[in-house]
């Protein structure tokens, strides 16, 4: 047989073209109140921020949660467009979506945004608003940054939660193959509106379960925010409005900060601290069949990883029990039985979170962790037994 030959290697340096280019993305968080006012110039503005002249299409979705808790709002969204109609119009009726997970489960959703985005021509520079907690704005989100490759998309958490975190940030995705997140994208928005009435008629329980993103964001990053979660608890624990307005509000800055200044804003390294205490979180949610929301699992999961904290020799003891309080202080159970439950291979079910995580990231497992209560400090290796170890430690306080 002949041998196979080879051009010599300088035959084949036919030559590399580098591309490279940097893209800037601005967009502005406004806090608010009254945002469909006629008198609130603050939608408004945001459409014409680049054209001031021009009358702006929008297609309007709101999550049937805020509408049950507010029935007049489609007549305020409409009478609103009606007072500006020089610079906005709506293409369509407000349209009605499913709030809460179940728009990030059922692809249909995705769908029918899809459908609802080309029926009314709604082009690259027209507009998608959605108005809902984070799972509507993560599902609106992604349907709006596929439909043209990207229309324009304006974010109105109405959560705790969609406020302080998700909704400020770059991100969407809906789940598949059981899998939190599976598919979406990197998509800043083209602007964030924060109006705090949204929250009034949200439940009890979704306002507590907002909390745990504040105080994630806290034990990472800022230590003086911490202390003040610690001494306005019981006011934030009774939703007082003045000190819920502030946690919202330095919640979602330090969230932006670390996004812009993080060094990785659309996560291509494999660190990731804004997900501190979220792979057990994670798995929680899926365990428990997303009967804990997000927020609580997520308390679970800072707790479940401040201990852990401390028994790998990080945080001093005592640490672990000043977090812990606080969250249950805000209303937190800190306890599942799903955190023991072990799977089919007899193993503890919720250790598979940590292999879900590393898949979710790329790369080398990280996971943060706390050095002191304010400083996150990345890890990449998790020992299973002291995971258990913090897991029994918050069964055991239960009885407390
Ligand atoms: N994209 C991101 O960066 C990011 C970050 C964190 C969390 N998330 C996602 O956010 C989702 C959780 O969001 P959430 O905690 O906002 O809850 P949610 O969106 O699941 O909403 C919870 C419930 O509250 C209702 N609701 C919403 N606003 C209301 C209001 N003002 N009044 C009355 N009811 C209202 C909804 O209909 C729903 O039933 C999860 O899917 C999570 O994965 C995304
Ligand atoms: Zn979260």
């Amino acid at each position: 047989m002949q041998p196979v030959s080879f051009p010599e290697a300088t035959d084949r340096a036919l030559g590399t073209v580098t591309q490279r280019f940097v893209v800037a993305y601005d967009y502005a968080v406004t806090f608010t109140r009254a945002l469909f006012d006629p008198t609130n110039p603050t939608l408004v503005d945001a459409l014409a921020r680049r054209e001031p002249l021009k009358c702006h299409r929008c297609l309007v979705f709101v999550d049937d949660g805020v509408l049950a808790g507010r029935p007049d709002l489609r007549a305020e969204i409409e009478l609103y467009a009606g007072t500006h109609a020089d610079r906005m119009q709506l293409v369509a009726p407000v349209t009605t979506v499913p709030g809460g997970e179940v728009i990030k489960t059922e692809l249909t959703h995705i769908e029918r945004i899809h459908e609802a985005i080309w029926r009314h021509h709604v082009d690259r520079h027209a507009y998608v608003i959605a108005i809902g907690g984070g799972a509507v704005l993560d599902a609106v989100g992604l349907a709006a940054a596929t439909a043209h490759r990207g229309v324009r998309h304006v974010r109105v958490p109405t959560t705790v939660l969609a406020q302080n975190d998700s909704g400020v940030g770059v991100k969407n995705a809906v789940n598949v193959y059981g899998l939190k997140n599976f598919a979406g994208t990197f998509a800043p928005p083209w602007a964030v509106l924060n109006d705090l009435d949204f929250l009034e008629t949200l439940p009890a329980r979704e306002r507590v379960a907002g909390l745990a993103e504040a105080v994630k964001v806290a034990l990472i990053r800022d230590g003086d925010f911490f202390g003040w979660l610690q001494a306005n608890a019981d006011a934030l624990a009774t939703f007082e409005r003045e000190a819920t307005a502030y946690m919202v509000r330095r919640s979602a800055e330090l969230h932006l900060h670390q996004i812009a200044h993080g060094g990785d804003p659309f996560e291509t390294g494999s660190a990731r601290p804004l997900d501190f205490g979220h792979w057990s979180a994670h798995k929680l949610e899926g365990l428990t069949k997303h009967r804990l929301r997000h927020g609580e699992a997520v308390a679970i999961g800072i707790a479940l990883d401040t201990r852990y904290s401390v028994l790998h020799g990080l945080l001093p003891e005592g640490a672990d029990e000043a977090v812990a309080a606080l969250l249950e202080h805000l209303g937190f159970a800190l306890w599942h039985p799903a955190l023991l439950r072990l799977d089919a291979e007899g193993e503890p079910a919720i250790l598979l979170g940590l292999r879900d995580f590393q898949e979710h990231l790329g790369g080398e497992l990280t996971v943060t962790l706390l050095e002191a209560l304010g400083r996150g400090v990345e890890v990449h290796h998790i020992d299973p037994d002291l995971v258990m170890a913090a897991a029994r430690w918050l069964k055991a306080r239960q009885g407390d």
